[in-house]
């Protein structure tokens, strides 16, 4: 069976993007491959995370995750810090990878703005730590969103320039799996750029844990513009926020764009947005009655995730071992 990793950052409460571009497509995989789910907190501390935060978003995570469907019985849901091997086998990685591969990355551009200078060197190297966490498991395909292609080729050069420099065939390659029709959810509030849990500067994003009458509103406040919506996607070419919704409603009612300016078409978006409110709260209101029953419980949370992390570690530590003897250790 083919395995899987994919991770997630506790750095804020998961957004509808993070919903749409990774979690959904996590949850039918446990059933067909080889899954571990990572709530990656090495790499939120790469900006900086208040210490009275960092554990309840880590727990909020988990819920999200379980809430969403992930279920414990059929994948490994686990915590990163929780298995030590990541941190060990992303140092042995920042003496393969290059400086000039990481200068391409263009999320850390995005990241660090425009004082790259006094940016963390850990937001620096993690695309070197995120191929660890997938090539400690040998994983071969990982679900991710569209902004996180150029990571995995970068994964895929680590692991090339390994196997070659110390001779073995150690590290398989990578396939990122990118599904969806919406693959990339962009903010509401700027359709030229990606929504994030992470941005303090940007509010808009919609939480899978917002009350109903929050998401209206959201929805409400939503960048649109003046027209109507097209017949065609064709027609949503320079409207990045009307493709967008376009995209969220398509997403959330299992259809494609095509099908939804089937029905929408000449509709302004004073008559879509409440429809596409409607659907949005169907949708997420159960997820987040499920979050808050499992975050009631925190010790059976914390509990499932040891367990998580043990079946990890068995999974992790002779892959570092071969590592680490390839290497000379
Ligand atoms: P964030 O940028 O929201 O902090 P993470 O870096 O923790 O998110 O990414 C978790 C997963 O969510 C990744 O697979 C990433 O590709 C996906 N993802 C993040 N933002 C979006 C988005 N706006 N649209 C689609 N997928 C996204
Ligand atoms: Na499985």
């Amino acid at each position: 069976m083919q395995r899987v990793f994919s991770g997630i950052q506790p750095s804020g409460v998961p957004t509808l993007g993070n919903y749409l571009g990774a979690i959904r497509n996590w949850v039918p995989m446990q059933d067909t491959h080889d899954c571990l789910y990572c709530v990656v907190d090495l790499h939120a501390i790469t900006q900086f995370q208040k210490p009275e935060d960092l554990l309840r978003q880590t727990r909020e995570m988990a819920a999200a995750l379980l809430a969403c469907g992930l279920d414990p019985e059929k994948c490994v849901l686990f915590v990163q810090s929780h298995v030590p091997a990541h941190a060990e086998l992303a140092w042995l990685f920042n003496c393969v990878a290059r400086i000039g591969w990481l200068n391409r990355m263009t999320q850390f551009k995005d990241k660090a703005g425009k004082n790259a200078e006094n940016a963390s060197t850990g937001l620096y190297v993690y695309p070197n730590l995120m191929a660890a966490d997938i090539l400690l498991y040998k994983a071969t395909s990982v679900p991710v969103g569209d902004d996180q292609r150029q990571h995995l080729e970068l994964a895929n050069d680590i692991a090339g320039k390994f196997n070659h420099d110390y001779a073995v065939e150690l590290f398989p390659r990578i396939e990122p799996f990118i599904g969806g029709v919406a693959a990339r959810v962009m903010s509401l509030r700027d359709g030229t750029k990606k929504m994030s849990k992470s941005d303090p500067s940007d509010q808009s994003r919609i939480n899978l844990n917002d009350p109903d009458d929050e998401i209206r509103n959201k929805i409400k406040r939503a960048k649109t513009d003046p027209d109507p919506l097209p017949e065609t996607p064709a027609g949503l070419g320079g409207r990045p926020e009307a493709r967008n919704l376009v995209g969220i409603l398509a997403a959330v009612t299992g259809r494609s764009p095509e099908a939804v300016l089937a029905e929408h078409a000449g509709q302004g978006f004073g008559a879509f947005k409440p429809l596409l409110a409607d659907a949005l709260i169907a949708h997420l209101a159960p997820i987040r009655t499920e979050m808050e029953r499992l975050l009631r419980d925190t010790a059976a949370l914390d509990a499932a995730l040891r367990r998580g992390a043990e079946k990890a570690e068995a999974l992790a530590l002779p892959t570092l071992a071969e590592a680490k003897a390839a290497m000379g250790f």
